[in-house]
């Protein structure tokens, strides 16, 4: 059967190892119908999570509602939402892994420089999953392709990040 990896791999340890081609198309269809929610998708994030949002310097102990609608919102929520969208679509190709695991690494790296810690991240992960879950067409196969999917990108992220 053939493999498409899809936001990883199984080279960096214990995981579960690529997505199959039918996971694969499963996170690019229904991220597809939620990748121009840019400022909604932060916005969510933020909401669930104030911690995360208090990183922000730009945004820290602001009122969500009176940020959402400004330029630096915007700018944010389009970098994270395209970087997303980038490891999505390269991922699609088995021939793009490499260069996934080296951007995930550098968030990685770049985030752990900020003192971002491993339990923000899941708690991003969790907050993304249930945006996920009440704006694209969602069902057990689409939540097993994207747990599986953000199974493999956390544990690439996770090797840079502390507790
Ligand atoms: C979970 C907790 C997280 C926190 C507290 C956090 C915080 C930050 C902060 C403070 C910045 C710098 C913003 C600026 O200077 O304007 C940043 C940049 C960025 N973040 Fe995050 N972030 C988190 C998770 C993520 C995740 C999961 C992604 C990707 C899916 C992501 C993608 C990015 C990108 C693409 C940038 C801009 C490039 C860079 O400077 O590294 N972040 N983040």
């Amino acid at each position: 059967m053939k493999f498409f990896a899809v936001l990883a791999f199984c080279v960096v340890g214990a995981i579960a190892g690529p997505l199959s081609s039918d996971e694969a198309a499963l996170v690019k269809s229904s991220w597809d119908q939620v990748k121009h929610n840019e400022v909604d998708i932060l916005y969510a994030v933020f909401k669930a999570y104030p911690d995360i949002q208090a990183k922000f310097p730009q945004f820290v102990g602001k009122d969500l509602d009176s940020i959402k609608d400004g330029r630096e919102f915007a700018t944010h929520a389009t970098r994270i939402v395209s970087f997303l969208s980038e490891v999505v679509t390269l991922s699609g190709n088995e021939s793009n892994l490499a260069a996934v695991h080296t951007l995930v690494t550098k968030l990685g790296k770049d985030h752990k420089a900020r003192g971002v810690t491993k339990s923000q991240f899941t708690n991003f992960r969790t907050a993304l999953v249930s945006y996920l879950s009440s704006h694209v067409s969602w069902g057990e196969n689409v939540a097993a392709a994207w747990n599986h999917a953000l199974d493999n990108t956390m544990a690439i992220a996770f090797k840079q990040l502390d507790d």
